[in-house]
């Protein structure tokens, strides 16, 4: 599914003179950055291309204001570093379509052009992301590497012949020919890019497109980083007959394939023929599908009439040809605003960075945190809150926090801030690997792990009070939650200070044990997995072999789990592997009972699905006590769902009445979309039996 961007309309000369510089400023930095100085964009790529949406809607509003050298009439904007070198054949670049329509749209007026319908075909493959080059074999010898510049003239980048992967520097024939592609740094290189960067005191790349044409540009670096090309398309060079008269665009791949370069053939997303403009939009979704498994970024999928002649007879504009179309995919990086840095410490003591974010729509969903990678990694991105950074998510990936847009930082910026000592026991810091954990390890957050699974809705293994788990931690008895099924009585009654409580305890482990899948999955304390979340878990896969088996994709089949949360339910069920093996050892139950086992209670709608709840604010009353992870718990235990921000699917916001008569934003945003607001009192009462 794609969605076009809604464009921003302008409505007065003032307005459309603006917008022209913004894209100007924006397309100076996409493409002329030269990757080792702050050259960055302010407008991500989705806004770039809705504000040249909207100066094209302009033009056509008012033909006798647009601009003569207006961004919509030159190849990059007219921003690209032009060289030169001349471009026997202009290097055109794409018009662009967002949705199913559109490019129906478009086959429709290729069609027109034609005075008939396409009879050769189409080909459909990948839009890579990356810098465009035309790369110049004379005698089969790769002679000269030069950039798309603005479509004329390139500028000349030899020095990466030698360096890119898929791109020989002599071929298995004697032939001279022009190969055009896109060179681009596969995630892999990116990461190995950016280690030897930081090793030599450079900015890490903001993401491999930047690097890409910033490592093109640089001819002193004191290192060469690896990047990969992929030809999309070949021009005779120094009229040389390699290429026969009239072949098609899938002949040409042929050949340059043949003759040892890369090509659109051999990508995992690779080129295919197809006879209708319907085939190449079920190819699209193919590829769109794909799209997260590649191991390189492509911003889009391009299709092209396969026919030489009939490439002939659409013809080309200024800036673009007719016969060919680039379908946009949704942007997987968005910029926003770093607001806080959260740290969590990990079930094993890691003490692990998350950002919080202006809320952002990336990829088809909202994304209000993104993880970070460490306090090294902090410094070295100098990252700062308040920065507008870039935020990068597609598919299942957790959103990651990619760069500072150092331009926009606000004076008041500061430096993210490193705790201390462990945000959640208070104990030393273990810095010596980039990682930082608390000393305590895994001790650290286990006594409050065994506290919230021995709870009388997860194992209720009543009479584990705080001073036992201290003592069954400390002593290391107990090194994870399944030991607790496997501690002797000895051992309990030592913890509990006398035979007879040791003997009850033991008895109450041995009915956790036989507790079904629901509570074992709860005990395992799963972050983003509360009770009732445990339950629909249980419910829907039945067995621990099925929820282990479960892809991120699987998970989003169970009600309340969305693309957010499925990837790390996968990764921590993974890293709970030998747990969850020792549990089963033990002799513990993992499965559920057939039947409903979800609770139903004061927040569950009639048609038993969980009302939303949003709570905000200090907590008053009986849920004075209560952590705001208490309160959630409490949402769920009474069959609701607790969500974070207010929307029209909120049943109730829980806030305290603000003092000086001011309306907090969520409660603003509840009386906007009548979402009834309760008191934490009222709240209580209404869930009152389930308040422990
Ligand atoms: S064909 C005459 N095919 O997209 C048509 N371009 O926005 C020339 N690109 O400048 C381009 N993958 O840098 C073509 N499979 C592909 C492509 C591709 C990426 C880039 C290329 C071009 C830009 C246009």
């Amino acid at each position: 599914m794609t969605t076009t961007p809604a464009v921003e309309a302008l409505a007065t000369p003032a307005q459309y003179r603006d917008a022209i510089a913004r894209v100007r400023e924006a397309a100076r930095a996409y493409y002329g950055g030269d990757g080792d100085f702050a050259a960055e964009s302010v407008l991500d790529d989705a806004a770039y291309d809705q504000l040249l949406l909207a100066l094209a809607a302009y033009e056509q509003a008012h033909p006798e204001e647009a601009a003569p050298d207006s961004p919509t009439t030159q190849v990059a904007a007219g921003a690209a570093p032009v060289g030169d070198v001349a471009h026997g054949v202009p290097m055109l670049s794409l018009d662009n379509v967002f949705s199913a329509e559109q490019l129906v749209a478009w086959g429709d007026g290729l069609q027109r052009r034609l005075g008939r319908p396409v009879e050769g075909g189409f080909t459909v493959e990948p839009k890579l992301d990356g810098a465009a080059i035309a790369a110049r074999y004379r005698d089969g010898r790769l002679v000269q590497v030069v950039t798309r510049g603005d479509g004329r003239f390139g500028e000349d980048v030899s020095h990466v012949i030698g360096t890119i992967d898929g791109l020989p520097e002599s071929l298995g024939t004697a032939c001279t020919v022009e190969v055009r592609g896109e060179v681009l740094f596969t995630q892999e290189q990116f990461e190995r890019a950016n280690d030897i960067r930081v090793q030599h005191g450079a900015t890490v790349f903001r993401n491999p497109r930047n690097g890409a044409s910033g490592t093109l540009r640089a001819k002193d670096r004191p290192y060469r980083l690896a990047m990969t090309f992929w030809a999309y398309g070949a021009v005779d060079l120094d009229g040389g007959t390699f290429l026969p008269e009239g072949a098609s665009h899938s002949e040409v791949l042929a050949l340059v394939s043949a003759a040892g370069v890369q090509t659109t053939r051999e990508n995992p997303a690779a080129i295919r023929r197809v006879g209708t403009v319907e085939e190449a939009q079920r190819r699209i979704e193919e590829i769109q599908a794909l799209r997260q498994a590649l191991p390189f970024g492509i911003d889009g999928v391009v299709v092209k009439a396969d026919a030489a002649a009939e490439q002939r007879a659409a013809g080309s504009g200024s800036r673009f040809p007719h016969w060919a179309i680039a379908f946009k995919l949704p942007a997987v990086e968005r910029t926003t605003v770093l607001l806080d840095v959260e740290w969590n410490v990990g079930r094993t003591g890691v003490i692990a960075p998350r950002g919080r974010l202006e809320p952002v729509e990336i990829d088809g969903s909202t994304v209000e945190y993104a993880t970070l990678h460490n306090p090294a990694d902090i410094r070295r991105r100098d990252l700062h809150l308040g920065d507008t950074v870039t935020v990068y998510k597609a598919g299942d990936i957790i959103p990651r926090v990619q760069a500072a847009v150092v331009q926009l930082r606000p004076a008041d910026a500061v430096e993210v801030p490193l705790p201390e000592a462990c945000p959640n026991c208070g104990s030393d810091i273990d810095r010596s690997q980039e990682r930082w954990r608390c000393v305590k390890g895994a001790a650290c957050r286990l006594p409050a792990l065994i506290g919230y699974a021995a709870q009388r809705d997860c194992l209720d293994i009543d009479g584990l009070g705080r001073t036992y788990v201290t003592w069954l931690v400390d002593s290391g008895a107990v090194t994870d939650i399944a030991d607790l099924y496997t501690l002797d009585l000895a051992t309990l009654s030592e913890a509990a200070g006398s035979d007879k409580r040791g003997a009850k305890l033991a008895e109450q482990i041995r009915a956790a044990k036989a507790k079904p899948l629901s509570r074992q999955l709860c005990a395992l304390g799963i972050t983003n997995t509360g009770r009732r979340l445990s339950q629909r878990i249980a419910a829907h896969f039945r067995t621990m072999e099925a929820v282990r088996a479960a892809t991120a994709e699987a998970f989003q089949d169970v009600d309340g789990i969305g693309p957010e949360k499925a990837p790390g339910i996968v990764a921590q069920i993974a890293e709970l592997a030998p747990v969850i093996d020792k549990m089963i050892a033990a002799g513990a139950t993992m499965s559920e009972p057939a039947g409903d086992s979800a609770v139903d209670g004061p927040l569950t709608a009639e048609d038993g699905r969980p009302k939303k709840v949003v709570v905000t604010g200090r907590m008053t009353g009986p849920l004075a006590a209560l952590s705001r992870t208490g309160v959630k718990d409490l949402v769920e235990r009474a069959g609701g769902r607790a969500g974070d921000t207010v929307t029209a699917e909120t049943a109730y916001l829980v806030a305290a009445p603000a003092a000086n008569g001011k309306l907090s934003s969520k409660a603003a945003k509840a009386e906007q979309l009548g979402v009834q607001v309760l008191t934490p009192e009222e709240f209580a009462d209404l869930v009152a039996d389930y308040l422990s």
